[in-house]
């Protein structure tokens, strides 16, 4: 086939790929949901669980979305659309790539919002509010937070320009060195929350909690939960995968980076839990789900730890880092794709920051001032939530599946992929059962047509 080459250059080696594409994957679900899910179905035995969901589902489906970005060289649509040309299919498939750009912005804008959630924490962590304060009286900080519309368009703003300024200067000026800083000192940071409260918080329940394995916790609602979230800490089903794929270079095994991002967000995943857990036990908390355990919980055991006011502040640093280094990835396919429709970059980040900003205003404001408004029973923010978690995503992971494992030839997926024989047989016949069978019952599951399902794909319940 022709080779083509992306217009938006290339990460400048392995390494830098690895760091923006585990920048990419390490966000709010590794921090604040990984952490209750696993707590409350199973601990251990959650966790072999989930490792199994990310071996067999999310793998394989990773790499299908580097490959499909790596030989088409360009955005979901433009990526679709020529490897669709190239295999002699359907043109109409790059609207699948359409529709993941819709979802990675519509997910943006209200991502956004719950960073700036985080941007507020770590400013009131700094400054000392939380000290010694009840958790009714935090939960109080957090109902007054979402009451002020400005306040969190403030946050809203300043965490969109971040974002924005980074896009605007392309892969190796902008996405590539936010990366290179900031994801390793998301994991420092992590680390030295980690050790923090394994030294100042009860760790062995905290340990106990997370990882005993409780077998008789299993059951067909937790393999679902399991996998819902191994799709979303994955980032997968949007498109930012392939984008980043799609300046990956040559000589790169797909199949090697792969198993390194799947780590390196199982250990964030991990790292996170033991921040927050010793913590909340040493405080006699309840490890209850929801934002209530890192917006409400969580302040209340900081505001009564050594120190706490500073590593409170640390531990929302370390959440707007990872929600930034997502954002990234969620505004950077939309742009590749105005500019590979001839717009300039800093344009076309623009105008798609700005589209995001003012989505995000709708969320903001479904949080207080419409907060009666329900459109087919839900807020704004929980229509959002619901539409892309539940729906978009497992739709556009299915037919990505399907793609990529019916319609791209043999030949092609092998010359991409240069796996051996056997191995490339096991992970296409994986492709081709395994993964779509599992995405159709997240699908519906998250249509409630599963009976007794539980939202398990469901992105930040925060409602
Ligand atoms: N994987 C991210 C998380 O765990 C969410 C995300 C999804 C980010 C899709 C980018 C793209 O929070």
């Amino acid at each position: 086939m022709r080779r083509l080459k992306s217009i938006h250059g290339e990460w400048s080696s392995r390494g830098a790929f690895f760091l923006a594409a585990t920048g990419a994957v390490v966000g709010l679900g590794n921090i604040w949901k990984y952490p209750y899910i696993a707590g409350q179905n199973g601990g251990g035995a959650f966790l072999l669980l989930y490792l199994l969901c990310l071996l067999l589902v999310g793998m394989p489906l990773r790499m299908a979305e580097l490959l499909l970005g790596r030989r088409g060289r360009g955005s979901p649509p433009t990526a679709f659309h020529e490897l669709a040309v190239d295999e002699g299919r359907w043109r109409a498939w790059a609207a699948v790539g359409v529709f993941a750009v819709v979802a990675s912005l519509l997910i943006l804008s209200f991502y956004s919002v719950i960073a700036g959630w985080g941007l507020d924490y770590m400013w009131m962590s700094a400054v000392g509010s939380y000290r010694g304060q009840s958790e009714s009286a935090i939960q109080g900080v957090f109902s007054a937070l979402n009451d002020e519309p400005w306040r969190l368009l403030m946050w809203h703003t300043l965490f969109m320009g971040m974002t924005t300024a980074v896009v605007s200067r392309g892969v190796q000026r902008g996405l590539e060195r936010v990366a290179r800083v900031f994801v390793p000192v998301l994991f420092i940071l992590l680390a030295v929350l980690g050790l923090y409260a394994a030294v100042e918080g009860n760790i062995v329940k905290a340990v106990h909690y997370l990882f005993t394995p409780d077998f008789a916790a299993l059951n067909g609602k937790v393999v679902l939960i399991a996998l819902g979230h191994a799709f979303f800490t994955l980032s997968l089903g949007m498109g930012t995968m392939m984008a980043y794929g799609a300046y990956l270079p040559e000589d790169v095994s797909i199949l090697r980076v792969s198993v390194w991002i799947v780590l390196a967000d199982t250990l964030a995943a991990l790292l996170s839990g033991i921040a927050i857990y010793p913590l909340v036990f040493a405080g006699n908390l309840p490890a209850m789900q929801g934002p209530g355990l890192i917006f409400t919980v969580l302040p209340t055991a900081y505001g009564h730890a050594k120190y706490g006011d500073a590593f409170g502040a640390l531990f929302y640093m370390a959440l707007v880092l990872a929600a930034w280094t997502s954002a990234i990835a969620l505004l950077e396919p939309g742009v590749a794709w105005l500019v590979e429709r001839g717009m300039a970059r800093a344009k076309a980040a623009m105008v798609l920051g700005s589209v995001v900003w003012f989505l995000g205003l709708m969320t903001i404001l479904s949080f207080n001032i419409w907060s009666g408004v329900l459109i087919l029973g839900h807020s704004w923010f929980g229509l959002l939530d619901m539409l892309t978690g539940n729906l978009m995503l497992p739709v556009i992971g299915l037919l990505i599946v399907v793609f990529v494992g019916w319609m791209v030839a043999e030949r092609s997926l092998r010359q991409e992929l240069q796996f051996r024989r056997g191995v490339f047989r096991i992970w296409l016949s994986v492709l081709r059962y395994v993964t779509p069978v599992a995405m159709l019952l997240v699908l519906l599951n998250a249509l409630g047509l599963i009976r007794g399902a539980y939202d398990g794909s469901k992105p930040i319940s925060a409602g």
